[in-house]
């Protein structure tokens, strides 16, 4: 855990302007600085950085935020990281805080293991390149594979000796202990022996995602069927497999420039395409794909192809993984490699721009493409189409976006040659059924509250609260200070729009809001109107919650273009500031009104489930109030339309 003073040490040196320097070529541009933007490819900036405000934005694909923001997202760092990170850069010395002793024994473990790997990749590294055995067996080897020397640096491969603990005893004269090299799975012990667990292969050291190695895979050279081609690290405080990718450390970078990531099977596959200069490669290393390791490429790119080897079998083994991807909601598509040949292959026997020819002839989207391999099998046999159908129809209705969904279902609909709307009521029954597996609740009388439950899926049913409250948080943080008259029944009151916004969210309990990084900001404006104070921006935007701080930067990034680069040719922001009056109590009855609906939704949901006569009343009594104040609140709100 970082100590408090060290976070706001940080926030307080870090100039955005020179954080972001080291990674985009920034133009001064009036107060500001502009550039081509890093998260997306562009040919004209669009990303600006305004050191007065510590925010940088990107007009193109909207990613906005602070220093720490930036370093979080170009560097796919964690908070504390990117504190770290910068923490170095400013020379700010790092002060954990105090931590319990198991808490400070795990970390002390963790770090212990890391050293001792970070010493075995040294080890192996040299013994490749400096020794006789290491060149004339582990060096002939890589040449052979046509693993050139730039690519053994950069993934620093190694080889360790075949001998029984060559590696172990010069750990441990080293002074590493022998516990470490047992936990990391370097050493493995049996009774009173010792023996080094990679003998005799080559190393490929895998990578966290600043660099520091966690495990190792081992690739025998010996061609025999009983003894395992690859080796890897046990399972360890630092080495947990189902999480990490690799080459992701060295492909992070190309995969936000190209927002794309490729996923292939094995070591390799990555070197050798780094190698042909495809550089946004990551392997899951043998195992089937995780949640998390799918997570993590989702912090780079939403967009993932996986490249398949001619295998038919491997492959459809491997199409239940690729399920998961999709249901984290990115765009997968497939490349198939002709027979016999895999990444690796191809990549060393073609140059470059064949590959990458090939990659994009072949790339096809992965829901047409899984219909079309099993349609094939199921040709004239009614049961498998079935079985078929249902499958297809499974993985479209993983994908959580629904316009995406509808795409899918027109393209199946032609490709299997069935109705549309048939497709549709499929899918939509697999989704209530899974929402109430989901929700775990009602499985045995399915008629209580069900078409609720399924409302209230917001991976179905987009919710807009979220909206609504961002126009509150959008006003309070643009025109908090601002002087307001609001007329109610004939009598003016003066306002500030804090002071309005503040009052009217706090005396009423539904209106209070709900999104969490909106409350946030929401309480923090509060509270300074309770003091008195004005509000200071600097607090939010260096928030340490990067959900706060983004919306923020966002909220403000948009004053600032409007009011300076636009402000002749879009007259209408002058008209806002101007309509404060009306506006500001708008907003609050359309959240209002928003509130009112969703619970008039619920209501009407529920009646048609309600068997006692009793609660039929009452429902019925309840949905007539909530319908009354909905109409009030049109008939204020006029016929506009705040969205
Ligand atoms: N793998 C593994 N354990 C094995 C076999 C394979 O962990 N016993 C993993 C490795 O990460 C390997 C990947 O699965 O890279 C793919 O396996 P394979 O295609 O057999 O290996 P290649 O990467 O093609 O290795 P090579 O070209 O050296 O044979
Ligand atoms: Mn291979």
């Amino acid at each position: 855990m970082l100590d408090r003073s060290t976070i706001d040490k940080v926030f307080d040196a870090a100039n955005i302007v020179e954080v972001i320097r080291d990674f985009v070529q920034l133009k001064k541009f009036g107060v500001n600085y502009k550039g081509l933007c890093p998260f997306h490819q562009e040919k004209t900036p669009s990303f600006m950085v305004s050191p007065a405000k510590g925010i940088y934005k990107c007009f193109g694909c909207s990613k906005a935020g602070n220093a720490v923001n930036f370093i979080m997202e170009h560097e796919g760092m964690s908070f504390v990281d990117s504190i770290k990170y910068l923490a170095k850069k400013y020379h700010i010395e790092i002060i954990e805080k105090e931590q319990s002793p198991e808490e400070k024994e795990q970390k002390n473990l963790r770090e212990s293991l890391m050293i001792v790997n970070a010493y075995a990749q040294e080890f192996f590294s040299n013994y490749l390149h400096s020794e006789e055995k290491g060149q004339s067996i582990g060096l002939s080897y890589f040449k052979e594979r046509g693993i050139q020397p730039p690519m053994i640096e950069k993934f620093q491969l190694g080889y360790c000796p075949d001998e029984t603990r060559l590696f172990t005893d010069a750990a441990l004269k080293k002074g590493y202990q022998q516990d470490y090299l047992i936990q990391t799975g370097l050493t493995i012990q049996r009774d009173n022996w010792l023996g080094d667990r990679f003998r005799g292969r080559i190393i490929f050291p895998i990578h966290n995602l600043s660099g520091r190695v966690v495990g190792f895979g081992g690739r025998t050279l010996i061609n025999d069927k009983k003894t395992a081609k690859y080796l890897n690290s046990p399972e360890s405080e630092v080495y947990h497999k189902s999480q990490v990718l690799y080459g992701l450390f060295q492909a992070k970078r190309a995969i936000v420039q190209h927002d794309k990531c490729y996923l292939v099977e094995g070591y390799t596959d990555v070197i050798s395409m780094h190698q042909n200069g495809i550089e946004n490669v990551v392997a899951s290393s043998g195992t089937a794909l995780t949640v998390e390791q799918i997570r993590l490429i989702k912090r780079f790119t939403e967009n993932i192809t996986v490249l398949y080897d001619g295998d038919e079998a491997g492959l459809k083994a491997s199409l239940r993984g690729i399920d998961l991807i999709l249901e984290e909601g990115l765009n997968v598509r497939v490349v198939m490699f002709p027979d016999g040949e895999d990444p690796d292959s191809y990549s060393q026997s073609h140059t470059s721009s064949e590959t990458l020819d090939y990659l994009h002839e072949n790339e096809k989207d992965f829901i047409l493409f899984k219909t079309h391999l099993l349609q094939k099998d199921a040709q004239n046999d009614p049961i498998a189409r079935g079985n078929l159908i249902r499958d297809i129809l499974q993985s479209v209705s993983l994908i959580p976006d629904k316009i995406k969904r509808s795409v899918f279902i027109r393209e199946c609909s032609r490709q299997l040659d069935m109705s549309e709307e048939m497709l549709y009521s499929e899918v939509t029954k697999i989704l209530r059924n899974r929402s109430y597996q989901a929700s775990g609740q009602q499985q045995a009388k399915p008629s209580q509250g069900s078409s609720n439950s399924y409302l209230a899926n917001p991976k179905v049913e987009k919710d807009l609260t979220p909206h609504f409250e961002q126009e509150v948080i959008r006003l309070l943080l643009k025109y908090g200070d601002v002087p307001i008259q609001i007329t109610e029944e004939d009598v003016t009151y003066d306002y500030t729009v804090a002071g309005f916004l503040c009052e009217q969210i706090e005396a009423e309990e539904s209106l209070k809001l709900r999104t969490p990084h909106l409350k946030t900001i929401f309480d923090a404006v509060s509270a300074s109107q309770l003091e008195g104070k004005a509000f200071n921006h600097q607090d939010l935007i260096l928030h340490t919650n990067p959900e706060v701080s983004r919306t923020v930067a966002d909220i403000l990034s948009k004053e600032y273009l409007l009011s300076n680069l636009w402000r002749k040719k879009e007259s209408y922001v002058e008209d806002e500031s101007e309509k404060l009056n009306e506006l500001v109590p708008e907003t609050v009855y359309a959240l209002k009104q928003h509130r009112v609906q969703v619970l008039l939704k619920e209501w009407n949901d529920k009646l048609n489930h309600i068997e006692d006569d009793e609660e039929l009343m009452q429902a019925l009594a309840m949905i007539k109030q909530l319908s009354a104040i909905n109409q009030l609140l049109s008939k204020k709100l006029g016929d506009r339309a705040i969205i």
